[in-house]
Order: C-alpha cells, then structure tokens, then sequence
C-alpha cells in the first residue's frame, strides 16, 4: 500500500493498522477491527509469543506474510499500513515507536510513553519530526464522564480551579496481581508505580489544571506490607501448598484457581497463562511454575505501593494526589476539585457539583454509547473511545481528534518523573531545576 492511500477515499476505506506487542492492550484495540470493519483493519501483527501472534493472525485473517516474531522485522519492509499501535512491555516502547514514527507510519502507544523522559521527549520529537500523528494510551481522557469534569471546569461551573484533590484506589489483588507478582513488580523490569500505574492521573490533574506549569512537587511513598518481614508464620513460598493460605486475602489460589473453576476466564485469570487458554489445568500449573503462584511475601517487588504526590501549579493552583494498593474499589478514581464558585466530585461513577451561591448540588453523568466487546478491559467504554478517535483522528487526517497528543502528554509524563525524583531525593522539587541540594 502507497504512501498516499490514507488521504484518498479514506472515508470509506479501512485504516490499516499493525498490531506491534499482541497481549492484553494490543488484543483490546484490535476489537474496534472486528466491531468496525469498514473504519479498521488489522493487517500485520508482531509478537514473540506464537500463542499470541496466531490469536490475532486467526482474529483478523492476517496474511502468512504479515505475522511477525519482532517488530524490527516489520519496520524493516517498506511501508505497508497506516498506523501502528504499540502494545509492547513499559521498556519496549521508545525504540519501535521512533522508527515507525520516522517510517511515516502514525503511532498509538501505549502508556507509559516510554520509562526515562528523555526516550518520552526523543518519542515526541521523532513525531513531530515524521509528520505523524502520536495518540498515548491514556485511556482516562477518552472516558465519557470523566471527560465530562473537564467540560464542567471549561464551562465555569466550579469558577476558578483552586485545589485538586484524586485518589487512585489500585485494589488489594489488583495490586498483587500486577505490582507484587506480575509484570509491573520490579523497577528495573517495567519502571517505577507512579509511572506504571499513575501516569494517568498526573495527566489527569495536568489536565484540569488547565495544563499550566508545575512549578513544585513534592512526593513520599514506599512499598508497603509486601516483603518478606509480613510473611505470616508457617507460610509456604507457593500458595498451591501454603498452609495458611486460607486465612491470606491475596492467595493465588483464591485469585485465580477459584476464579476460573466458578468459569471466570477473562482478567486477571486470562494474563497467567501466556501461551495458552486459561482452564483449571493451565491455571494449577502456572501456579505451580510460574510467578502468579508465589507468596506475596516471598517476590523480587520494589514498586511502591503507596505513594503521594503535591503539586503546585502556576498561578497558585495546588493539588495532592494518592495511590494506594490497599483498596476495595479497583481503579474507580476518586476526585474533589475545589473552585472558587462551586465544589466538584466524582465518586468513580457520577460527578456532583455544589454551587457556592445556590447552595445547591446537581448530578451530572456521560452516555456510554460504546459497545459491549469493549468492557472486557477494565476501563468501561474509554478503550473503545480511545481507538475510536485514534482511526478517526487518521482517517480523516485530523490530529484534533486525538485528546491524549504529543505535547501535552509529554508534560505530564515529565511532571511523573519530577515527582518520583522528588520521593527519591526525599526533598521538594522546583520543576525543571537539575540541580542537587
Ligand atoms: N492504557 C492502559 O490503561 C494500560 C493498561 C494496561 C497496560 N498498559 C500498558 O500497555 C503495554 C502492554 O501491556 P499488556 O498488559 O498488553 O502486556 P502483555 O504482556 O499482555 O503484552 C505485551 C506483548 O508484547 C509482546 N512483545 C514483547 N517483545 C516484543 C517485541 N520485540 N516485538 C513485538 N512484541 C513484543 C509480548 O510477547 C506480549 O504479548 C504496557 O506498556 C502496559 O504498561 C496500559
């Protein structure tokens, strides 16, 4: 396919995409492909794992040809797609999104852009540099209603943003799942939890802040209860033959065992079997051999697992933000924003607004006009919104469509760095400023 065909009759031909990394993330987006046909079609796919590559080969009748074991084997070919959307680990994102940036083809990546702000920066310039269109993973921004706060603040309803208050509640297995066991567990693997699971709120805050300048942060957090100092008495280093693993809320066989034999499949159940489909035999023996059966007390985790961040914003705009491992909600964020005319909270379900000189609250909510397939991922209707903007964005040649773009995205991730710069140097940070005190 020619460099030109994504303007010509591009309303009524599918944007061609390659799926770079097919795990979790790249099998959610390729979805759009088999719920919009006529909008998308998946026509390569890269991926180490056979399991993996031969589920999307077979999901989208991708030709022998365009199944591939590595990405650098696909850049290599002369353009042949697009766009691109780069589903790969935390490590693996700034060298295929430069070169199929610079091979002109545009980028979905997934978030965190990169795991140091010089590749994030390096990303964004390759970009900019190509002509190409950059969407990040950041689901959030697509999510109906909490795209909703940002219309409210626009429209003057809480006057002045004064102070932002969010909490992001990760959830107790969640959290074991994928920062003590699993692939977001270890610094040195993945990157750091502010960055791993947190990158979305900062932009968030950046967001409603008016995406202004931070000008000080300050950040604490460490990792918490999981080590081997909590590891109960008696415990064993496998849950499968842990003796007290019945009084233990993050046991691996309460969290996968008894999940898949009630006929639980999807996540987290669907992550631990990497190379085949999860059932009670896949599953017992992934918690035999693999890292979802250890002890939470008994792994080779460093990310933290409670962690605060202030910010001071230009103009005096102030906001804290939490997240915490040890919650019962999974993910439902949790925001207060403080205007000088009206209060503004959003309880992961419904914003309210109470206005200061009524002295009366209103309820506000988002349509959620997204189709079923998509709410496999965890985050509702914004992954749907996200690849829905993204082909549209490409389709008709139109960057505006995108709400998680390069420079501002790029802000926001560098604030992230900042803040654990600041937890690791234990001192208030003026944004920007490199020196040592
Ligand atoms: N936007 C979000 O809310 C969100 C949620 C979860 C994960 N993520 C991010 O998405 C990315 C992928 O996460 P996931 O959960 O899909 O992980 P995953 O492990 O399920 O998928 C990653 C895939 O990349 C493949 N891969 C590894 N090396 C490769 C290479 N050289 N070429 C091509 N493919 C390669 C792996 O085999 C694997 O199948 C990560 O960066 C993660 O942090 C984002």
């Amino acid at each position: 396919m020619g460099q030109n065909s994504s303007q010509a009759g591009r309303m009524t031909a599918p944007v061609l995409v390659i799926v770079v990394g097919g795990g979790c993330r790249g099998e959610i987006y390729s979805q759009y492909a088999s719920i919009h046909p006529q909008r998308m079609k998946v026509v390569a796919v890269a991926d180490p794992r056979k399991f993996a590559r031969s589920k999307l080969q077979k999901q989208h009748k991708i030709e022998e040809e365009n199944v591939f074991e590595d990405w650098q084997a696909v850049v290599e070919r002369d353009k042949f797609a697009d766009a691109v959307l780069i589903c790969t680990p935390d490590r693996l994102h700034k060298e295929p999104a430069v070169a199929f940036a610079k091979k002109g083809y545009h980028v979905l990546l997934e978030k965190p852009m990169a795991t140091t702000a010089e590749d994030c920066t390096a990303i964004v310039e390759a970009c900019i540099q190509s002509g190409v269109m950059l969407s990040v993973g950041h689901v959030l921004r697509y999510d109906p209603v909490i795209h909703k706060i940002k219309e409210l603040i626009d429209a003057g309803v809480i006057g002045d943003v004064i102070h932002i208050q969010h909490l992001e509640p990760v959830g107790f297995y969640h959290f074991a799942h994928s920062f003590v066991r699993g692939n977001w567990r270890n610094e040195a693997e993945s990157s750091f939890a502010l960055l791993a699971k947190s990158c979305h709120d900062i932009d968030l805050i950046h967001h409603w802040a008016g995406g202004r300048r931070c000008v000080k942060v300050s950040s604490f957090g460490s990792v918490s209860h999981f080590n081997k100092e909590n590891k109960p008495a008696g415990a064993a280093d496998r849950c499968l033959n842990c003796s007290v693993e019945k009084d233990c809320p993050y046991s691996a066989c309460k969290i996968y065992l008894d999940s898949v034999k009630k006929g639980h499949t999807g996540w987290p159940v669907s992550v631990i079997c990497p190379n085949s489909l999860p059932d009670i035999e896949s599953v017992t023996e992934a918690l035999k051999t693999g890292p979802y059966g250890r002890c939470v007390y008994e792994c080779d985790n460093d990310v933290c697992s409670n962690q605060v961040v202030n910010m001071e914003f230009e103009g005096g705009v102030t906001a804290a933000f939490s997240m915490v491992a040890f919650t019962e909600e999974i993910c439902k964020r949790k925001t207060t924003i403080h205007g000088s005319k009206g209060e503004l909270s959003y309880n992961g379900h419904e914003i309210h607004v109470f206005n200061f000189l009524t002295q009366k609250s209103t309820k506000h909510t988002a349509d959620y006009n997204t189709p079923r397939q998509f709410g496999m991922s965890g985050h509702g209707g914004a992954d749907y919104c996200l690849i829905h903007a993204f082909i549209s964005a490409v389709a008709n040649n139109d960057p505006s469509l995108i709400r998680s773009g390069p420079e501002e995205t790029l802000q926001s991730h560098l604030l992230v760095f900042e803040a654990e710069r600041s937890r690791l140097e234990s001192r208030v940070l003026h944004c920007g400023d490199t020196k040592q005190s």
